[in-house]
């Protein structure tokens, strides 16, 4: 009898390929892009679409909620009474899709090329939540859905869900469940299934250096003032020893060590130093002393600078001393690293590594926790069956190095673990021009989550 069914809802899923592309394709031409407030109208858009889908799969109480700022879409279905209870995470915007002109066809008009469809969030991650759409709808189409699930889906992952943890923290009843799925994560390759078992957190900062009241003439004044834009390069290469460790006062104390039985694991993941290389272009890597590329990539803490601006910077030259200076530094966090202590720590640095000679001033942007969640319980068993059944392997279990900070919220505040997957694959360009989802893999993953609901049936 299942048997029969897993056959009916994987058939449905074969025979509508097309309409789901159909579907993916309508998302992806909304520009939902969080950041910006010009596109506070997409993302409106954007969220309707999302419930006009969990009404279409036949949910229940399917809801927008407003936030302070972009509106949180809820729905469910609990038909079962002794069945298990998924929350089913997405967030439906993007990142803005600059610059431009180095993409091959625009952003927001999703293009198909060879075997990959192009456009901002078709990886990370509407083709993710589109799948768990699909693959429920095959299920609903067919036998019916062997679960209960209820869906929570945002709009403000990409700026760092300043308003999510309020809302699950207010919404507890509504949320409860059993677990978590959450596929904003990817696979190591297409031929490679995955299940992530730890995410990085994030701490966000602004540092801005000035100096001088005005621009000087670097003739007339340089040689007596300290130039801010070499003043933030000095403290910026102070946050780093020669080791590759971070130098912020307190940065490893409460980094949760690696034992032997992980490290063994981990080094199964078949991405070693010609991995990485292959995949960045670099001439060499740059990693932690101690510790695999690998490891370095999910396992270990970071600071990266992800932006400076100063003086002059257009065509030409110009001699002058800037006013100011401005770098965007973040640091990716590992259990059981804290954003806030983070914060604690770069201020200690700055107090006693800036010179008395410019003023700084440090502004905490967004952060995120890292997370760390059970790599061995019935849903993640359930999932990796899943995953075994679809592609014919075992999947490796993965240490993520980005960051999705509301499973770190869900474990403190609804005290539920995630399984976390995805079919994105490392080369879609998350985040960069060319954006793609490799649409083999996607099929496979909407048939991978149709035998996991299947196999999570009491
Ligand atoms: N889907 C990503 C997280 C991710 C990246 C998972 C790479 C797997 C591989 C997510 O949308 C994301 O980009 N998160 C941000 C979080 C931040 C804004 C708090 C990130 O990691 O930069
Ligand atoms: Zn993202």
């Amino acid at each position: 009898m299942t048997d029969d069914r897993r056959e009916a809802a994987l058939q449905y899923a074969r025979k509508n390929k097309e309409k789901n592309l159909s579907a993916l394709k309508e998302i992806l031409t909304i520009p939902s892009v969080s950041t910006e407030p010009a596109h506070a109208a997409d993302i409106r858009h954007a969220a309707e679409w999302m419930a006009a889908q969990l009404r279409g799969l036949g949910m229940q109480k399917v809801q927008i909620f407003p936030t302070a700022r972009h509106p949180i879409v809820y729905g469910e279905w609990r038909g079962i009474k002794n069945a298990p209870t998924v929350l089913i995470y997405g967030h439906y915007d993007v990142q803005p899709a600059d610059p431009l002109d180095l993409w091959k066809t625009a952003p927001f008009e999703p293009t198909v090329r060879g075997d990959s469809i192009f456009a901002r969030g078709a990886s990370d991650m509407k083709g993710q939540s589109v799948a768990t759409f699909k693959a429920v709808e095959a299920l609903v189409k067919t036998g019916g859905l062997p679960v209960n699930v209820k869906w929570l889906l945002e709009g403000e992952e990409e700026v760092g869900s300043p308003n999510l943890a309020d809302f699950i923290a207010s919404h507890k009843d509504l949320l409860a469940c059993d677990f978590a799925f959450n596929p904003d994560a990817g696979m190591i390759s297409k031929d490679e299934p995955t299940i992530t078992y730890a995410l990085r957190g994030l701490a966000y900062f602004e540092l801005r250096i000035s100096g001088p009241a005005n621009d000087l003439h670097s003739g007339v004044f340089g040689g007596v003032v300290h130039n801010p834009a070499n003043a933030l390069a000095e403290l910026i290469a102070g946050m780093r020893d020669s080791k590759g460790r971070i130098t912020l006062p307190g940065f490893y104390d409460s980094v949760r060590k690696l034992g032997r039985e992980e490290r063994e694991e981990l080094a199964r993941i078949p991405s070693d130093e010609k991995y990485y290389l292959e995949k960045t272009g670099v001439p060499a890597l740059l990693t932690e002393q101690g510790y695999t590329p690998n490891e370095c990539s999910g396992a270990r803490p970071t600071l990266d600078v992800n932006g400076m601006i100063s003086g002059f910077t257009g065509a030409g030259s110009k001699t002058i001393i800037p006013a100011t200076a401005m770098a965007k530094i973040s640091c990716r966090l590992v259990p059981d690293q804290d954003p806030l202590e983070v914060g604690r720590q770069m201020r200690r640095y700055l107090e006693e590594n800036a010179p008395a000679d410019i003023r700084w001033e440090l502004v905490e942007m967004h952060g995120g926790d890292p997370s760390i969640s059970d790599r061995d319980n019935a849903p993640v068993r359930a999932f990796s069956a899943a995953l075994e059944t679809v592609w014919g392997k075992r999947p490796y279990f993965k240490r993520e190095g980005g960051s999705i900070p509301v499973v770190g919220t869900m474990q403190q505040l609804l005290s539920v673990e995630s399984v976390i997957g995805g079919f994105g694959l490392p080369d879609d360009n998350f985040h960069a021009p060319n954006e793609k989802l490799h649409l083999p893999t996607w099929y496979r993953g909407i048939e991978a989550l149709i035998h996991f609901f299947l196999n999570l049936e009491p």
